[in-house]
């Protein structure tokens, strides 16, 4: 394990071997271990994806957390997810041309319209106070998983020369986090919701919005306020989508 400090930022811890960056996480953080700090795996045997899914990292992809300690509110908290969806889409217009990378609701980067990334975030009661939370990122700089169901795509189909090494985008992607948390920090949500919609998939599109229990049909209108989806139902009437998976056409 080598720890790497680069001066204001965030050190990144990196792991040779891990099952999950967000296990690690979280074991940390019950531990009492605060952050910020990131962690990076090199080789992550057990991703874990949203919604209990599973998260392939094939080799030479990313896979790292960012854990950190806060005071807000949980659903405050969660508008983290946001945050890191700009900076991995910042990170991808580092490799890739900018006008390729979109932003599905509610925190999916696209790459040509597939999915090239995920985002978990995962909290609890820190023993130090406040909450504990790790914001998981995976990026298939390499390689994309086989995956009829749900097509994807990596940094290195688009590329003509390599693709970046983990080591080598944790940088770019640590330095982007940092900047849009400032925003955040700064300006508040409603700055990141501005960003964050400028620069998403399908809406104003038709899609379907598939939930815990339910499936809706409708158009997505945009983010409410607080990072909900408004979701505008064929008869009319608007439903604050706040967890769940939309599906656009393709993606
Ligand atoms: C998704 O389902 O889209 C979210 C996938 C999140 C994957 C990342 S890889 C790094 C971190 N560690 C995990 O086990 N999951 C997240």
């Amino acid at each position: 394990m080598v720890t790497r400090d680069v001066t204001g930022l965030p050190p990144v811890v990196v792991l040779d071997e891990i099952d999950s960056t967000n296990a690690e996480a979280r074991r940390r953080a019950e531990a009492g271990e605060g952050g910020p700090l990131w962690l990076l795996g090199l080789r992550q045997t057990a991703g874990r994806g949203r919604r209990g899914r599973a998260w392939e990292t094939g080799e030479g992809n990313l896979a790292a957390t960012f854990l950190f300690r806060t005071d807000k509110p949980p659903a405050e908290a969660a508008q983290v997810s946001f945050v890191a969806a700009l900076a991995v889409a910042d990170m991808l217009a580092g490799y890739v041309p900018a006008s390729l990378v979109s932003l599905k609701w509610p925190n999916d980067p696209l790459l040509g319209g597939l999915k090239v990334s995920g985002i978990l975030v995962e909290s609890g009661a820190s023993p130090l106070g406040g909450l504990w939370i790790a914001v998981g990122i995976g990026v298939n700089l390499a390689r994309k998983p086989i995956d009829a169901e749900r097509p994807a795509t990596s940094i290195a189909t688009y590329r003509d020369s390599p693709p970046p090494h983990p080591t080598e985008a944790i940088e770019t992607l640590v330095g982007a986090f940092e900047r849009w948390s400032r925003v955040w920090t700064s300006l508040g949500f409603p700055a990141v919701a501005d960003a964050w919609t400028a620069r998403a998939h399908g809406l104003g599109e038709p899609c379907t919005a598939r939930l815990g229990t339910e499936t809706l049909e409708g158009v997505a209108e945009g983010l409410d306020g607080d990072g909900a989806l408004r979701l505008r139902l064929d008869d009319g009437r608007v439903r604050r989508i706040t967890a769940g998976d939309v599906f656009f056409g393709g993606a």
